[in-house]
């Protein structure tokens, strides 16, 4: 959908830098839109009267490597105040007549730089002298051009804060936008508010009217479809669609039978009976177990629930006349393509399930209103949309669910056992206040049996892991350190209380090696 919002923004120009996504986030956390474009695509891009600034990242390239293709100067001659940091600040340098080399020693981490000259940059930033900044870089500015000056420098880099002497070009070589740097967001805040002068526009209410009404403007009289898992995305995506169109959404919600212990009556609670959303409830349990029987290969699992979902949802959808959107949760991060930088392709480790093969095959138009939000905007603008905190602060759950989370065949009889277990692990961390401490916890079914004695009964029953991991965003993780007495806690409630596990396990790899999910 060209949902482009014609906000007042800061640009952010990605050269490939790890950073680059915290640039925009702390944007943001100031309150003031930014968006992110590859280089590669800067040419195309139209740059508008609402670009207030323009920041260029740090990336892995040499400034030496820039041709036209790769980068086009134009935008230096627009009038706009550009930050440029790290390789930013390099290509700020070498294309206003400044010299870049590699530097004798590559610079990273903690560096002190100490203050030279005055600059609206830095206000408020040094309280001394001296400051620690986080660097990372191999190449530095030998020669500043002529039209700039040092604001800062340290031992490796003298030039490590400069500007131009008209003040439209600023230039760091270490990084702000992360914690390590201290008091490095008063850089970007005094770059954004004092030089580029921009006013605040980003908040979750800012957020919500917005949306609402550019969702209402794009629909007009038609009908929308939304498939609604009860996770964080879709949830925001439906109730945002409620305020905005009331009836002409219609929420698919497919119940696998391979959701957590009664998922699917909190949906219907939610969404039907509090938030009155037109609500298909489908219950398709014995169809899954059905295909799903006898399939212990996990990419065969997978394919087999992402096959049959988009079945039963075009089924159902078909039902209502009319529908010319279709609405999903699609989020920020997932269109960035920032990776592209050094053109390696991560290859395939699982494939996720989602539905996003639908609009191909039912010719529907997109609405992804969430697509300028990261995961903690979607959550605030979930709370301002006066959805349920259980559901907005939820771990995330797989599309696939409990289906790969039982590696082996999948039975009625294994279902029941592992939705008591994760009720049981879930439940107490909740308890004692864990659960938020956890990015992501769960309980697995390993299709091993072993022995144990209880009473005086020898038992032969399942084995139940339990994972819980911490992490940013899923991308790397590390699991959790209970403390002895919730672990014998745990591993006891399970046991005595289900029959069918006589043992737990706790999964103590990290990602990567291992993945979060078992398969
Ligand atoms: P892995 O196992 O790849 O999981 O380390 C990373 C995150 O993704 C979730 N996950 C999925 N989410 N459909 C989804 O919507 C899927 O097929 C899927 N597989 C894994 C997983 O729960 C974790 O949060």
């Amino acid at each position: 959908m060209s949902l482009d919002l014609n906000l007042d923004k800061i640009l952010i120009i990605d050269f490939g830098s790890q950073f680059t996504q915290l640039i925009v986030r702390r944007i943001r956390e100031l309150g003031v839109f930014s968006q992110l474009i590859s280089h590669k695509k800067i040419k195309n891009f139209q740059i508008k009267s609402n670009i207030k600034g323009i920041i260029l990242s740090g990336g892995p390239l040499n400034v030496y490597q820039l041709n036209n293709k790769l980068f086009d100067n134009q935008i230096l001659n627009l009038g706009i105040p550009i930050l440029g940091i790290c390789f930013g600040h390099q290509i700020l340098s070498k294309f206003n007549g400044g010299k870049v080399r590699q530097s004798k020693y590559r610079e990273f981490g903690l560096a002190n730089i100490h203050k030279k000259n005055n600059s609206p940059l830095i206000k408020n930033f040094f309280n001394k002298k001296i400051k620690k900044v986080w660097m990372s870089h191999a190449d530095h500015v030998s020669k500043l051009p002529k039209t700039f000056r040092v604001i800062a420098g340290s031992e490796n880099s003298k030039f490590a804060i400069v500007e131009s002497k008209n003040q439209k070009f600023f230039g760091v070589q270490f990084h702000p936008e992360v914690t390590h740097t201290e008091n490095g967001k008063k850089i970007i805040s005094n770059f954004i508010f004092l030089i580029c002068k921009i006013k605040r526009n980003w908040s979750p209410k800012d957020q919500k009217m917005k949306l609402i009404k550019e969702v209402k403007e794009q629909v007009g009289t038609n009908k929308v479809i939304c498939a609604l898992s009860g996770g964080v995305d879709s949830s925001v995506v439906a109730q945002l669609l409620n305020k905005a169109i009331g009836k002409k959404l219609y929420c698919i919600f497919v119940n696998t039978g391979l959701l957590r212990k009664n998922e699917e009556i909190q949906v219907v609670k939610t969404f039907k009976k509090r938030l009155k959303i037109n609500l298909i409830y489908v219950n398709a349990e014995k169809k899954f177990l059905n295909k799903l029987k006898n399939v212990s290969d996990p990419e065969k699992k997978r394919k087999i629930i992402g096959n049959l979902f988009i079945k039963i949802f075009e089924q159902y959808s078909k039902k209502i006349r009319n529908v010319k959107f279709l609405a999903q949760g699609t989020l920020y991060p997932d269109l960035i393509e920032s990776r592209s930088v050094t053109g390696s392709q991560t290859s395939k480790i699982k494939s996720h399930h989602n539905v996003g093969g639908l609009p191909k095959r039912m010719k529907l138009k997109l609405i992804e209103p969430l697509k300028y939000l990261f995961k903690d905007e979607v959550r605030k603008l979930g709370l301002e949309l006066n959805l349920n905190k259980d559901i907005i602060f939820r771990h995330p759950f797989p599309g696939p669910g409990l289906a790969i989370r039982m590696p082996g065949i999948i039975t009625k009889e294994k279902i029941n056992i592992l939705k008591q277990a994760d009720y049981y692990f879930i439940q107490s961390l909740k308890d004692y206040g864990l659960y938020h401490k956890i990015w992501q916890a769960y309980a697995a079914l390993l299709p091993v049996k072993t022995v144990g004695v209880m009473g005086d009964n020898r038992t032969y029953e399942y084995l139940c892991l339990l994972r819980a991991i911490t992490s940013e965003d899923g991308m790397t993780a590390d699991f959790y350190e209970f403390k002895k007495s919730f672990s014998q806690m745990i591993s006891n409630k399970i046991v005595n209380n289900i029959r069918g596990i006589n043992r737990v396990v706790y999964d103590i790899t990290s990602k990567p090696p291992s993945t979060i999910e078992l398969e």
